[in-house]
């Protein structure tokens, strides 16, 4: 299993967390290890076909994929039972645990049993979410993931509505001096990604436009060129 200790600890760097939800699933050792010099995290997309229309990962499944991983795994919980599966894929070795605002019951529980477990605290706001919701938990938080697309698939369009929450987040981390990320999923490519970091994310979930470009590696090199300016 990976070291997760010391992650997160340099703001000054961005953060590029490849997603593999459309990539061949059979082979994610290989694929994780290909992309590991041009990563910080794989981004692991945990869908339940309830909380979205779609399914992916069982606990154990994931569990398996977590302990084979050489890079950190940032778990994307797409569920409706967070406050029950998260503190397991804590457990279970994931770096970091997000779970949607939507979705917790008892946030504070929920979040302490992250922690104690030893991976860092994510919470994701489904685009139609308001930041003002979140904004009470924020000093409790290691992550802000602000969804640009509508959880479920991969290889939608960016949503350019978020963007002024992305900023929005950005003013209240900075007016707290909070050191946590400001993560986005969904439509980050070449184009987008500089949006989303000109409007204040500094973490970029990104699926399709790796995996489905014909180098990966350079497509992940270019895109933290991008981000990095
Ligand atoms: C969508 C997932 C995303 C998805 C991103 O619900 O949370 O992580 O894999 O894929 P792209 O980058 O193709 O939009
Ligand atoms: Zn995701």
């Amino acid at each position: 299993m990976v070291n997760r200790a010391g992650l997160m600890g340099d703001m000054a760097n961005i953060y590029l967390n490849p997603s593999v939800l459309n990539t061949n699933w059979d082979e994610l050792p290989q694929i994780i290890s290909q992309i590991k010099a041009d990563s910080d995290f794989v981004h692991l997309d945990v869908m339940d076909n309830k909380f979205v229309p779609n399914q992916t990962f069982t606990f154990e499944r994931a569990k398996e994929i977590i302990s084979k991983s050489t890079l950190p795994v940032d778990a994307h919980l797409m569920i409706i039972d967070p406050d029950e599966m998260a503190p397991k894929y804590a457990k279970a070795g994931a770096a970091s645990v997000t779970v949607h605002l939507e979705a917790v019951k008892d946030f504070a529980r929920t979040i302490n049993e992250i922690r104690i477990n030893g991976a860092k605290v994510g919470v994701a706001l489904k685009p139609k979410t308001q930041l003002v919701d979140v904004i009470p938990y924020l000093p409790d938080l290691d992550l802000l993931l602000i969804m640009t697309v509508e959880p479920g698939f991969g290889g939608q369009s960016f949503m350019e509505d978020q963007v002024a929450k992305i900023r929005a987040a950005r003013f209240e981390i900075e007016k707290l001096n909070l050191q946590i990320l400001l993560q986005v999923d969904g439509g980050i490519t070449k184009e987008t990604i500089k949006i989303a970091k000109d409007a204040g994310a500094n973490c970029f979930v990104a699926g399709n436009a790796v995996f489905k470009s014909e180098n990966p590696n350079e497509t992940l090199q270019q895109l933290r060129a991008i981000a990095s300016i």
